[in-house]
């Protein structure tokens, strides 16, 4: 099998870019080419280039520039796109040039709690307010409308009335370190992304 080149895209901590960047470390089929990010300030910028990552650091306006994103990626041959907490949306025709090659991670049981405006601690405030009994992750190929792409995998916890934000946004975490990575390669082993 070739290599093949992941992207990361992420905006914030990073947590789950630092599992993935570890988790294919030393993997002979799997290389992350580059992380990209649209915060000067994220903590994942230090933190990946502190495992001698590539970072590529852009603006809200290149993310928009219809042919920014497509361009990077061609040029280096990426095959696969992870959005590991990258909070803009993805420019339609970066999804036209990558259909079912983009996959992101969300905080919640899609397709409950998704959509605009729905990431982060948010996703995990809504659960609360609307006393759900579990919530989860789902990781998901990216399609043009907010968080409706084809499911790939899904994983749920339980919550209890005791639970707050951060606890609930502990528990989501959990899940993203146990599967995230996994079933990236999944999809690239199994399924040839
Ligand atoms: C993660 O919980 C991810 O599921 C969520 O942002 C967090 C990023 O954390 N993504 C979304 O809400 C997308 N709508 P990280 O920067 O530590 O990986």
């Amino acid at each position: 099998m070739k290599t093949k080149n992941l992207a990361l895209f992420a905006s914030g901590t990073g947590s789950n870019a630092l599992s993935i960047i570890q988790h294919f470390e030393g993997n002979p089929k799997v290389n992350v080419a580059f992380i990209l990010c649209n915060k000067t300030t994220a903590p994942i910028v230090e933190r990946a280039k502190s495992l001698h990552q590539r970072v590529i650091l852009c603006t809200n306006a290149e993310v928009e520039q219809p042919h920014f994103l497509v361009n990077l990626c061609k040029e280096n041959e990426i095959d696969l796109i992870i959005l590991a907490g990258f909070l803009r949306k993805i420019p339609t025709n970066l999804i036209l040039a990558y259909p079912e090659k983009i996959i992101n991670i969300h905080p919640s049981l899609l397709p409950k709690f998704g959509g605009a405006g729905m990431y982060g601690a948010h996703v995990h405030q809504a659960v609360k307010d609307a006393n759900e009994k579990e919530t989860g992750i789902s990781i998901h190929y990216v399609s043009e409308e907010f968080d409706t792409g084809r499911i790939i995998a899904q994983f749920s916890v339980l919550l209890n009335s005791q639970d707050t934000i951060v606890t609930i946004q502990k528990k989501v975490q959990k899940l993203e370190q146990i599967h995230f990575a996994r079933i990236i390669e999944q999809e690239i082993v199994e399924n040839g992304k």
